[in-house]
């Protein structure tokens, strides 16, 4: 049995909400069919966003939300996307294999309904490999002016007179592949365009401008590759003027693409710990490249005149997380997958991960939240159905702006993962069985005087069970006994492949 110390005042950083983020794209049935049914669908819809989504997302309240892409977002012109919808272009959209067209019915004002009606800040990516500097520039003024400029008459004319006042700006995506196949100096020349033309929406001189400027980081799946951006882009960044650049985008995905036999829903033992030890390499990621970012920044020449600033900070954020099953490749709706326990597991984990690295990691987009990937919602004809991360991510939301704490195991076990955070007077715990079919015992210790006021756990009969439209409660969250704290300690005893939460008052 391990033992984990749990000491309040043995802290890492705040938690931010935007660890939680989402990324939703127009891929597969993520949008068309997916979120978005139409406002004429006989599927029930919140002016064209189906009911089901809405309602899920508004429960779970995502602090943020990616759009348009991914890949997508470097073949988008935002023009397409406004307006009546009956007189949108359509165009082609051959990214990862989705082969359909598109009639641009979602577009900005329909994805800031969405961001509106779920509570999140939106995240727009813009299109710097077939989009232009003044097509940029338009979005921005576009969506942000406040004041009578044509760009921001149009807006009042389609859907808000208000600005929708976006902050988060992502700059291309993977401009390394499909983005432009760029070279890390190419694509700092090509930021360095893009940047220096946003608008900043100050509305003095001395305002501070709430723009937040994200540059394409590395493939995180590729060991040398991705150092060598980080460094190279760093250094072409350094060998002159740094324009305003606020976070690197790194991208990691948990690649299970060896075995043909091994599907999403059907998997060995071995393609079990394969997928959990995959996703648990992300934490060497981010802590490597968090240092070459802090190594890059000390090479930032001093600037010659006070009129001119030195880059001195540069956050890391992951814009796309989450497992890639090999069958997502050949699956109709493209990158369509099932979720069971073990993605549930590794998701968890992945967010375990970003906790403890609160002061590492400032922002995190799973990839992606409908029907693509490592989703939280699928959906099957009228049905909306919450998979098992849905219920990961609903556990873990009392996380969101309390302070990561280090907990210290007596004897570590590979299976066993805890992580805690406090916040006032409460403790919260995560704990997770890693195992495919291992029980396990483990004991917490804990602050004088601390009590169960929670426990909730996700769990299941078998590793491969799924929730579908026929049993959409098939693997559901669901409240476990309280846990008895004796003299500080409390033993809880855990199932093969679970998590569990639990909150503690002190
Ligand atoms: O999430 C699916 C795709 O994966 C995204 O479009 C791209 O950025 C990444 O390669």
């Amino acid at each position: 049995m391990t033992t984990f110390s749990i000491d309040p005042q043995d802290t890492i950083a705040t938690i931010r909400p935007e660890l939680h983020g989402q990324f939703i794209e127009f891929l597969g049935s993520c949008i068309s069919d997916g979120l978005w049914v139409g406002p004429d669908s006989p599927i029930p819809n919140i002016e064209g966003i189906r009911t089901g989504v809405v309602e899920a997302l508004a429960e779970l309240q995502p602090p943020v939300v990616r759009w348009p892409g991914g890949c997508y977002a470097d073949t988008y012109h935002w023009r397409d996307g406004i307006g009546p919808r009956n007189t949108r272009p359509v165009t082609f959209n051959e990214n990862f294999g989705t082969f359909e067209t598109d009639d641009h019915a979602f577009g900005t004002e329909e994805f800031m309904r969405l961001c509106h009606l779920i509570g999140a800040e939106p995240w727009l990516n813009i299109n710097l490999l077939s989009g232009t500097v003044a097509e940029m520039r338009d979005w921005m003024e576009y969506c942000n002016r406040d004041r009578g400029t044509a760009l921001a008459q149009e807006r009042a004319h389609n859907d808000s007179p208000e600005p929708y006042d976006v902050r988060y700006w992502g700059v291309g995506n993977e401009a390394w592949a499909g983005g432009g196949f760029m070279t890390p100096s190419a694509y700092a020349d090509e930021y360095r365009r893009f940047a220096s033309a946003m608008p900043s929406f100050k509305s003095g001189l001395t305002d501070s401008d709430r723009l937040y400027r994200i540059a394409c980081g590395p493939d995180g799946n590729k060991p040398m590759e991705r150092r060598r951006w980080t460094q190279d882009l760093l250094e072409a960044l350094s060998n002159f003027r740094q324009p305003s650049i606020d976070a690197l985008d790194l991208h990691f995905y948990n690649w299970n693409i060896e075995d043909p036999q091994d599907t999403p829903t059907s998997f060995s033992r071995e393609g079990w710990d394969r997928v959990i030890h995959g996703a648990l390499e992300i934490e060497d990621v981010i802590h490597e490249q968090r240092d070459l970012i802090d190594e890059g920044l000390t090479r930032m020449p001093e600037p010659e005149s006070p009129m001119d600033t030195r880059l001195k900070a540069l956050d890391l954020v992951v814009g796309e997380w989450g497992n890639w099953h090999r069958s997502a490749f050949t699956e109709r709706p493209a990158l369509f997958q099932q979720v069971t326990m073990r993605d549930a597991i590794t998701t968890a984990l992945t967010l375990d991960v970003f906790h403890r690295n609160a002061d590492v990691v400032k922002m995190a987009c799973v990839a992606q939240t409908v029907n693509v990937l490592n989703s939280l919602i699928l959906t099957d004809g009228p049905a909306t159905i919450l998979t098992p991360n849905y219920d990961v991510f609903m556990m873990y939301k009392a996380h969101r702006g309390a302070t990561a704490l280090r907990v210290e195991a007596s004897e570590p076990d590979p299976d066993i993962h805890v992580f805690a955070s406090a916040t006032g007077s409460r403790i919260t715990v995560n704990l997770v069985n890693a195992s495919m079919t291992e029980p396990n015992t483990v004991e917490l210790t804990l602050p004088t005087g601390a009590r169960a006021t929670s426990h909730e756990v996700l769990e299941t009969t078998h590793p491969q069970n799924c929730n579908t439209a026929e049993d959409p409660d098939r693997v559901r969250r669901t409240d476990a006994p309280l846990p008895i704290v004796t003299e500080g300690a409390a033993r809880i005893e855990v199932s093969p492949a679970s998590i569990r939460v639990l909150s503690f008052t002190r």
